[in-house]
């Protein structure tokens, strides 16, 4: 099994939010996610990825009961630990949820999330998720401390945060990435599937390729950047491209 590409398509929904949030349904409402995830899937994308905020500043409600009644790949749906959330997942009935933290000040998810100052909360909602037949991820950073709060709680899975990785320059990529492996290991070796997410893009996802036990990658900016250019059906044929040289299996 090659390393998997999660398409997050919320981009699509902030570029029609710009011009539309107060007229929702307006017949002139574009760009429509629900076409964005289409698309996704002619490029080769193996899930879809959507994330309804609390404040609804891009995808809206709607859109995620259309792209899962309409779309016919996995849906990962990113929550915040609500019980708002939790009842719109039983609804929505997604194969995946990822639990993330969520204020909103952030312009989007920024750090991840702190399983082990909310255990209670956090196995609750998993529980309850995982009682609907949903399984569970938690976005956590990079920390064996948390891993092993993830693992605690009964989560299936763990979507570890890249997003320092990205941002890092000169000496600190290589202090990123052998935080990664450290905690790709520590989940595999609790039993967890390892994902990757946030801040991946065409230029450093091959860095990437030196943490083991990964399963999927999360992505979205790029994507979206990059299908202005050239579509995004073309956009993710090109990601899956490069991710087919992931060492899986090391
Ligand atoms: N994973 C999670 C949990 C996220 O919140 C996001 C951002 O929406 C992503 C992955 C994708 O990040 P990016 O848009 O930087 O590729």
């Amino acid at each position: 099994m090659s390393l998997l590409l999660g398409v997050n398509i919320d981009h699509i929904a902030t570029l029609r939010q710009v011009r539309y949030a107060r007229t929702p349904d307006s017949h002139n409402a574009e760009p429509c996610p629900i076409t964005a995830g289409h698309d996704a899937l002619a490029g080769g994308a193996d899930s879809l990825t959507i994330h309804v905020r609390g404040d609804r500043r891009h995808m809206q409600d709607a859109d995620a009961y259309r792209i899962r009644a309409e779309v016919p790949l996995p849906l990962n749906f990113e929550m915040g630990v609500t019980d708002e959330m939790v009842a719109i997942a039983l609804k929505l009935k997604p194969d995946f949820a990822c639990l993330v933290p969520e204020s909103r000040e952030e312009i989007t998810t920024e750090g991840g999330l702190n399983v082990l100052a909310s255990m209670e909360k956090t196995r609750s909602a998993v529980a309850r998720l995982q009682d609907a037949g949903i399984r569970v991820s938690l976005f956590i950073d990079p920390d064996l401390g948390q891993i092993e709060a993830a693992r605690i709680i009964g989560a299936e899975m763990i979507e570890l945060h890249t997003g320092e990785f990205a941002n890092a320059v000169g000496e600190q990529v290589e202090a990123e990435v052998t935080r990664l492996i450290a905690a790709a290991q520590a989940g595999h070796a609790a039993g967890l599937q390892v994902n990757a997410g946030h801040g991946i893009n065409y230029a450093n996802a091959s860095l990437l390729f030196a943490v083991p036990h990964l399963a999927e990658f999360n992505i979205g900016h790029t994507l979206v950047a990059r299908a202005v250019r050239v579509g995004l059906t073309a956009a993710v044929r090109e990601m899956k491209e490069l991710l087919a040289h992931y060492p899986v299996g090391v």
